[in-house]
């Protein structure tokens, strides 16, 4: 076992600790009970950070960490669909707002909130196995969970249903901001199909950070032309399936669509009389983890890969979400052994904090531009989770070790470069980001 002496100092954790408390807690909005990911840049609510976000609540504040789920599940539409953004608030210091998305466009999107028409990786059926296994009032978390729970399953019905044109077990995304990993390298070859009008807009991201670590303005065109064709078809699934040039099965998406389908099972075994819930998602399940390994693995890379559906091929690159599988436990033995070697040639060179977001050998990477390179916690949380499963303990505590040292060292920002060498300024994008607080929380006391 390592030993690493520094995050084992009581008295600095504690401290980080009460750092990390101060940030969710200046970021949560009482009067409507979410959390913003962090002042200026973003200042609604976001789908996949509200989870991790409660994660973090958990472990002190049970009421917040429920308030937060329960906030965004007010704005689930009526066929199921949970948005990316829920926009509970006024704000001009984003782009796009809610008068660009216009839900409302979807005859079952939410009648009482304005929301995008995207979703993100869908993380609430873990998250809320995590919340019972944090919160130490376990009647008055599982009654929390009975509440909400047919709410997230309607949510992987809904993906099953209309996000699964071959009926294989792998549900599309149709935008890159569905995959969380908004600007990856992986997109440029979908990018290169496409040819958007240049669009006239204000952006508001590179009012708070620098432009050099954000996406370009050129890549802001395609994101609103994709969002273009959904309106032009009150986001219609079906229509959104054969139109839209972005029709990906990521991986990332996948597996964590997959671990929140084996909560729920584990959940709804817990609540009882729920039979037939259990029986469908083991039907999905079953499904899901063997066409992800027939259809997303690449044996040349050693790793797992996006697909791209609209154009019927691998996008045969490297990135964090070629990792994530192991977070769900969808490799075997076998596999999880190439996959960790692939990982440690590639991304866990000694000059290196793992993980980066894509591939550094890659003339595509760039360590500072969001998730074209820089590492994310998010990720490394998933990752360390995943390791630590499947025995993998030296390497688990090394992602945890980075992950606890970058935030340590920088500050809460919301990634941060995977280069040793620099030693200043190697937190990027915003400042005392939600997420990355959060799941510090969770490092130090899980
Ligand atoms: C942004 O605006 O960059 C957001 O991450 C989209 O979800």
């Amino acid at each position: 076992m390592l030993s690493f002496s520094f995050y084992n100092s009581t008295m600095t954790n504690n401290n980080l600790i009460q750092k990390a408390e101060t940030v969710l807690n200046n970021n949560f909005k009482e009067d409507k009970g979410f959390t913003i990911p962090c002042e200026g840049l973003y200042p609604f609510q976001w789908n996949w950070d509200s989870g991790f976000i409660a994660i973090g609540f958990a472990h002190y504040d049970a009421t917040k960490a429920k308030r937060e789920i329960e906030a965004l599940l007010s704005a689930q539409w009526e066929n199921g669909f949970i948005p990316h953004i829920v926009f509970h608030n006024d704000s001009d210091t984003y782009f796009p707002g809610p008068d660009f998305h216009q839900s409302k466009l979807h005859p079952l999107a939410s009648k009482t909130h304005r929301t995008t028409g995207m979703t993100q990786p869908p993380v609430l059926g873990f998250v809320l196995k995590e919340l019972y296994d944090i919160i130490e009032d376990k009647v008055d978390i599982l009654n929390f969970i009975k509440r909400n729970i047919d709410k997230v399953y309607n949510n992987h019905e809904h993906f099953y249903t209309y996000r699964d044109p071959n009926k294989e077990g792998l549900v599309y995304i149709y935008h890159n901001w569905e995959s969380g990993t908004d600007n990856s390298p992986i997109w440029d070859d979908i990018w290169a199909t496409m040819d958007p009008p240049k669009y006239k807009f204000e952006r508001r991201d590179t009012t708070h950070v620098d432009a050099a670590q954000r996406p370009t303005n050129r890549e802001y065109d395609y994101y609103l032309h994709l969002i273009e064709i959904a309106k032009e078809h009150n986001y219609d699934d079906a229509k959104i399936a054969e139109l839209s040039p972005f029709l990906v099965q990521d991986p990332l998406f996948n597996a964590m669509l997959i671990k929140s389908n084996a909560a729920l099972i584990e959940l709804y075994g817990l609540i009882g009389n729920s039979d037939d819930k259990i029986k469908t998602l083991k039907q999905w399940q079953t499904k899901a983890i063997k066409r992800f390994n027939e259809k997303l693995f690449n044996e040349k890379l050693g790793a797992y890969v996006h697909y791209d559906l609209r154009n019927e091929k691998q996008i045969e690159y490297l990135s964090s979400s070629s990792f994530a599988p192991i977070f769900a436990d969808i490799p075997n033995e076998e596999r999880v052994e190439t996959i960790v070697k692939t990982m440690m040639k590639k991304f866990g060179t000694e000059d290196r904090y793992l993980c980066a977001s894509f591939d550094p050998e890659s003339d595509r990477f760039n360590p500072k531009k969001y998730w074209r390179g820089p590492v994310w916690i998010n990720l490394n949380w998933l990752l360390y989770r995943g390791l630590k499963a499947y025995g993998f303990y030296d390497l688990s505590n090394r992602v945890k070790k980075d992950s606890i040292e970058l935030i340590e060292k920088y500050g809460f920002y919301e990634y941060f470069d995977s280069r040793k060498e620099v030693k200043e300024n190697a937190g990027y994008g915003g400042n005392n980001f939600s997420w990355s607080a959060a799941l510090l929380i969770d490092f130090l006391k899980s």
